[in-house]
């Protein structure tokens, strides 16, 4: 395999910011110092002014394969994130058919091997009657299993309290949950729909979908991991309220860590009049104080793990009346950009965006030989180029062919990823061909 050497770069890595050089070799890199000398035949990249960042990890996206392949699949969506600077993604298990069995989940990794343009993992959902296929599950053939303790797009929601229980006690893997409480909301919707039938205005999502709603099933997950030790990581916190849940502090040592998401960073409440169904997501984007809670508790380590929850809808059923408008939002694209103008808003520091979105999902789940700057790791790389982008329509990526952030102006681009190595994306277009590996996980 050829060589690159990477000069003058900005690293950006466990905490430290530094000038220096990178070599990439057989996919790998093969050395990381100042001054490092070209070798005959070795492409050399002037990366003077830029950021180069390991490749971010993404453990939340839906890429829709199988069965959803009119809207998303794993080709297209992971070639969006890889433009994006997203080198690995673990995706969901509401799939068509759900992913509850060893079986559905090799078949993914088939499907995904040659395809795809990141590293990838999938997780074995759960669901009410799947506990022996949990208990069986080989831990190094998923990153995690997945429990909607809410139900959400797909119905997998898993709400007989003594298989809950079984599930937490017997998982062999990181547990990950959805948590809403699903009666709280339908007894919620019911009052709108009395209301308004089933147009009602957007902004009402997070009163349907609301704070207490979630704040209730955090709790309820949080509780069974304590009785069982599990270790347990809740997927997307959209409000302060649950922030007091959670230990603040590095995610060694946790049991119980959380995640958020982009878009409860960029957007709130008040976007749902320019944005309607577009921002409509599970669980609902909420208040100002909400989104200014979260980035406190990213920047002070009460958030481990920043990701997307990329969930692609078509524009037709967005269109659709509230109760029929799907949830979720393309973000794979632009998420490490809008994350980047939190640094730029001098709220996180690029090394702590490193952190939440390559270190932290490495550290979770286990991930063998990613998501670091070190020698001896998968050349996995991003470089970031501080010139002003607008995302337009014509270069989303993603099947479903738009973006939230249509319109707006980022301070960064991405200039360059290397997937395993190899150029993916030069900052105009995809390159070569997907160069996506099977993670695996060193347990
Ligand atoms: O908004 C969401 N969309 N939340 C989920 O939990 C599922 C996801 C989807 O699959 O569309």
């Amino acid at each position: 395999m050829s060589s690159t050497l990477i000069v003058n770069a900005r690293l950006v890595n466990e905490g430290r910011e530094y000038d220096g050089d990178l070599r990439i070799e057989d996919g790998r890199i093969g050395q990381i110092g100042a001054g490092l000398s070209a070798r005959g035949g070795e492409t050399v990249v002037d990366a003077r002014g830029r950021r180069l960042l390991p490749g971010m990890i993404d453990d939340q996206v839906h890429f829709r394969e199988p069965g959803l392949e009119y809207k998303a699949d794993m080709a297209t969506e992971s070639a969006a994130a890889v433009a994006g600077g997203l080198t690995t993604f673990m995706d969901m298990p509401n799939t068509s058919p759900p992913t509850l069995d060893a079986a559905a989940l090799e078949d993914k990794y088939r499907r995904a091997s040659g395809r795809a343009w990141g590293n990838f993992g999938f997780y074995l959902g759960a669901s009410n009657d799947n506990l022996a296929a949990i208990q069986s599950l080989d831990p190094r053939t998923a990153p995690g299993v997945k429990v909607f303790m809410g139900a959400s797009t797909g119905n997998m929601l898993v709400d007989d309290p003594v298989t809950l229980d079984a599930i937490f006690r017997d998982v062999p893997t990181p547990i990950i949950t959805h948590c809403e409480d699903t009666p709280m909301i339908d007894a919620e919707l019911a009052v709108y729909k009395a209301k308004y039938g089933d147009d009602i205005p957007a902004r009402f999502h997070p009163d349907i979908r609301s704070r207490e709603a979630c704040k209730k099933s955090t709790e309820l997950a949080i509780s069974l991991a304590r009785r069982h030790n599990t270790r347990l990581h809740v997927l997307h916190i959209s409000t302060a309220d649950e922030l007091a849940l959670f230990q603040a502090g590095p995610i060694e040592g946790k049991r119980i860590t959380a995640e958020t998401c982009i878009h409860f960073l960029r957007f709130d409440r008040e976007d749902y009049e320019t944005l309607g169904h577009l921002i409509k997501c599970n669980p609902a984007i909420k208040d100002p104080a909400d989104r200014e809670a979260l980035i406190r508790a990213v920047a002070e380590d009460v958030i481990d793990v920043l990701a997307t929850d990329h969930a692609p809808h078509t524009l037709e059923e967005k269109a659709r009346p509230y109760t029929s408008a799907p949830s979720g939002l393309p973000l794979v694209q632009f998420a490490l950009n809008a994350a980047l103008e939190l640094v730029h808003e001098g709220r996180l520091t690029t090394a702590q965006v490193v952190d939440k979105f390559a270190h932290a999902p490495a550290k979770l789940f286990e991930v063998e030989n990613r998501g670091f700057l070190r020698e001896g790791y998968a050349a996995d790389l991003v470089l970031i180029d501080d010139t002003p982008y607008t995302v337009q329509r014509e270069d989303v990526l993603s099947k479903c062919g738009w973006s939230p952030f249509e319109g707006r102006t980022f301070h960064s681009r991405i200039a360059s990823t290397w997937v395993n190595g190899v150029l993916a994306w030069d900052g105009m277009s995809l390159v070569g061909a997907p160069n996506g590996q099977r993670l695996a996980f060193a347990r």
